[in-house]
C-alpha cells in the first residue's frame, strides 16, 4: 500500500493528472498493489482565494506520504516567480528532493525535430542537481528603481550537494546506463559544466566528479563537456549521451531543449527525488493555461511521471508495463504528440494507455 499525495495544481494540470491516476490505479489492481491517493488543491486558484501558496504545515504533511504526484503549476493571472517559488520550489527545497531526474527517451512513432535520429540514437538521461545554483534565492537589489540599480543573484554550491548528486548520478550510470541495458559496450557519466568562466562552481563540481569517479567508480567512463557544447551536441550527436550530470541552472535549461528533441512537452517527465525522503514526481512542462478544460493536452507525460513514481517506489514491473503501454500507443495509436492534434482526446489517450497496462 502506498501514500500518494496528489496535486493536480493549475491549468491542464488537473486533466493530465486525472489520467495518471487512472493508469496508476489499474497498474495497481493488475500488478497487486493499492494506492491510497489524498488530493491537495495548491496551486494558482487556491493562491488567489486564499492568499497561501504551500504552508508550512502542508509539508509537514506532505513528509508522511510515500511519494508525491504533481500536475502543473503556474496561472496567468499570478505574477512569475510567487507560485513556482511558493510551491514547486518550496517542495523540491524543504522535502530535500536533490537530484531532479529527467530522462530524454524518443519512443517508437514519436516524431523528433532531429534528422536522422530515432529512438536508438535519443535515449539518455539527465541527473539535474535540484537543490542548489542560482537557485537558493541567494542575492538581491540595491537602489533599485535608479539608474544604478545593482542586481545580484548567486550561484551557490557545497562540496557535500555536488557530492550527494554526483554520487547518485554514478550509481544511477551502474545501474541504468548503456552497458547494464545492453545498448552500448560501456556506461557513461558526462559532467556538463561550464569550467572555462564558473571557474568556483564548476571547478568544484569537476574536481568531485573526477575524485569520486577515480576512486568509487572505476568502471564507469568520465566525459566532461562545457553547457554550450552540450547543446550543440544533444541536437547533432545525442547518441554520445548515456547519463549526464549537471547544476540546477544548466540543467533546467537542457532539459527544455531534451524534451523537445524526444517529441515536446507532452512526452517529457521528471522526477524531484530525494533518495532517502519523499519524491515528487511531475510532467516538465506548464499548466499550459490556454488549453485548460479543452480535453486536448496530451497526458502522457504525466503518465510517465507515475512511471517514474512507481519505478521510484520499487514497483519496476507495474513500471516497466506502463512505459511499454505508452510505447505502444506512441507507436500504434497517436497521430501526434502535439495538443489538439493527437487524434484522441485527453481521457481516451488515459484509456488506451491503461487498457494496454490492463492486458
Ligand atoms: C522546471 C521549471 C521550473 C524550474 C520553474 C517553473 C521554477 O522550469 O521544472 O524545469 O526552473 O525548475
Ligand atoms: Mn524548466
Amino acid at each position: 500500500m502506498y501514500k500518494i499525495a496528489v496535486m493536480p495544481g493549475d491549468g491542464t494540470g488537473p486533466e493530465v493528472t486525472a489520467e495518471a491516476v487512472k493508469v496508476l490505479k489499474t497498474a495497481a489492481t493488475k500488478f497487486g498493489f493499492r494506492v491510497d491517493l489524498t488530493e491537495f488543491d495548491f496551486g494558482g486558484e487556491r493562491y488567489k482565494r486564499t492568499g497561501e501558496t504551500l504552508p508550512d504545515s502542508a509539508v509537514e504533511e506532505l513528509r508522511k506520504f510515500d511519494a508525491i504526484l504533481l500536475g502543473a503549476i503556474g496561472h496567468p493571472d499570478v505574477a512569475p516567480g510567487i507560485l513556482e517559488k511558493g510551491i514547486l520550489l518550496k517542495a523540491r527545497f524543504e522535502l530535500d528532493q536533490y537530484i531532479n531526474l529527467r530522462p530524454v527517451r524518443l519512443y517508437p512513432g514519436v516524431e523528433t525535430p532531429l534528422k536522422d535520429k530515432g529512438p536508438n540514437e535519443i535515449d539518455y538521461v539527465v541527473v539535474r542537481e535540484n537543490s542548489g545554483d542560482a537557485y537558493t534565492g541567494t542575492g538581491g537589489f540595491t537602489m533599485k528603481g535608479t539608474p544604478h540599480e545593482v542586481a545580484v543573484q548567486t550561484a551557490v554550491y557545497s562540496r557535500h550537494q555536488v557530492e550527494r548528486c554526483l554520487r547518485y548520478a554514478f550509481e544511477y550510470a551502474r545501474k541504468y546506463g548503456k552497458k547494464a541495458r545492453g545498448r552500448g559496450p560501456e556506461n557513461t557519466l558526462a559532467l556538463c559544466g561550464k569550467t572555462n568562466v564558473l571557474t568556483y562552481i564548476y571547478d568544484l563540481w569537476e574536481r568531485a566528479f573526477h575524485e569520486i569517479g577515480k576512486a568509487e567508480y572505476p568502471d564507469i567512463r568520465r566525459d566532461y563537456y562545457h553547457v554550450d557544447a552540450t547543446c550543440m551536441w544533444m541536437v547533432k550527436n545525442p547518441e554520445w549521451f548515456d547519463v549526464i550530470v549537471t547544476g540546477n541552472m544548466f540543467g533546467d535549461i537542457i532539459t527544455d531543449l531534451g524534451a523537445i528533441t524526444q517529441g515536446g512537452m507532452g512526452i517529457a517527465a521528471g522526477g524531484n527525488i530525494n533518495p532517502e525522503g519523499v519524491s515528487m514526481f511531475e510532467p516538465i512542462g506548464g499548466s499550459a493555461p490556454k488549453y485548460t478544460g479543452k480535453g486536448v493536452i496530451n497526458p502522457l507525460a504525466a503518465v510517465c511521471s507515475a512511471q517514474m513514481m512507481l519505478a521510484t517506489l520499487g514497483e519496476e514491473k507495474a513500471a516497466t508495463a506502463i512505459e511499454k503501454a505508452v510505447m505502444y500507443v506512441t507507436a500504434n495509436k497517436l497521430k501526434s504528440l502535439a495538443a489538439g492534434r493527437m487524434g484522441f482526446s485527453t481521457s481516451e489517450v488515459g484509456d488506451l494507455v491503461a487498457e494496454k497496462v490492463a492486458q
